[in-house]
């Protein structure tokens, strides 16, 4: 945890309770455990997927831990930004996941506030008790923290998985400094995207019993990894897989080199759940992006939309 977390909380009198099990925050006291303050209660709209990828592949997406430098690209290849620039700065990260970001911005030297609504005890496993990262389980669409707080708002691949993404957006956007730098990334809602096989799956798979539609994934993932390596191969059947076949397979991804077949594999089953069952995946508009940046932000942005993700990011 932070050791000035609550001089970011939007209560000048906020306090530890005596044992720090809890929180006096805006008359309300808020639960503290495992070092992690609960601002949202622990069942959410969230828990029956994300949750459950966290329990069933807590370390799937650490670079630390799956030999690949996969995240760490990620994030140089989309913000454009150096490994420098992220060193002394406070970023709010909004919606964290396992941690696979929180590690890297950790590593470039930040000191990262990372919320999520569900599943943050399996981030801190992840990365343990440290001064520089301090776990928030709360939405992202009703942040605790005082407005135009941190150097940089960071929200990547969740803001599509709120109810109301344009209006999260607007909600996030409000915790940057003046000064302060933004990365945000959202599904694209773009022709190819919309035409894909998880939004004409979708209507059904997001209502199925998340237990059931995992281990429906998990059985015909196998078959489904090594028949849509066989069609990558025909030509134009990375096409054919990409609009038609419902299994996630980044094998033929140069950013995944040093992953094993099986690794492979089970991050296919695991995107592929991720795909589908969310009871949210909205994405926006790259023109409702660019907008709400030309509200909220004082820095140059730019809004960079391909075929399935849109960016936003300020230009150091
Ligand atoms: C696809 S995961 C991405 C996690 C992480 N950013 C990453 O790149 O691996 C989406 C995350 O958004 C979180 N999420 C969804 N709605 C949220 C909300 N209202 N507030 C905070 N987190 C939310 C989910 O719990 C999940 O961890």
């Amino acid at each position: 945890m932070f050791p000035d977390f609550i001089t970011y909380l939007d209560d000048e009198k906020s306090s530890f309770e005596g044992t720090r099990a809890a929180l006096n925050f805006q008359g309300r006291s808020i639960p503290v455990r495992n070092n992690i303050a609960r601002f949202t209660p622990d069942m959410n709209y969230s828990v029956g997927n994300f949750s459950k990828l966290r329990e069933r592949h807590a370390t799937l997406q650490m670079d630390s831990l799956n030999g690949t430098n996969e995240r760490e690209r990620t994030i140089l290849e989309r913000t454009g930004w150096a490994p420098e620039f992220f060193k002394g700065k406070t970023i709010l990260e909004c919606g964290c996941g396992a941690g696979p970001d929180t590690e890297i911005l950790r590593k470039f030297g930040a000191r990262v506030m990372a919320v999520d609504i569900a599943g943050v005890d399996t981030a801190k496993d992840n990365l343990g008790e440290d001064e520089n990262v301090n776990f928030v389980q709360a939405s992202i669409m009703d942040l605790p923290f005082k407005k135009k707080s941190f150097d940089i708002v960071w929200c990547h691949r969740v803001i599509q998985h709120t109810p109301d993404p344009i209006a999260t957006l607007d909600h996030i956007l409000q915790f940057v400094k003046e000064d302060g730098a933004v990365f945000v990334q959202s599904y694209a809602r773009t022709p190819v995207q919309m035409l894909r096989w998880k939004y004409a799956l979708r209507p059904v798979t997001k209502r199925m019993n998340p237990e059931k539609l995992y281990n429906t994934i998990k059985a015909y993932g196998p078959f489904a990894f090594k028949l849509t390596n066989a069609i990558h191969k025909i030509p134009g059947g990375k096409y054919f897989n990409f609009f038609c076949v419902p299994f996630l397979n980044y094998r033929h991804a140069a950013r995944f080199d040093g992953m094993t077949d099986a690794q492979m594999l089970e991050y296919g089953i695991h995107d592929t759940f991720d795909a589908l069952s969310p009871a949210y995946d909205k994405p926006i508009s790259a023109r409702k992006m660019k907008a709400l940046a030309a509200r909220h932000l004082k820095s140059p942005v730019e809004i960079e939309e391909q075929h399935t993700i849109t960016l936003m990011r300020t230009k150091p």
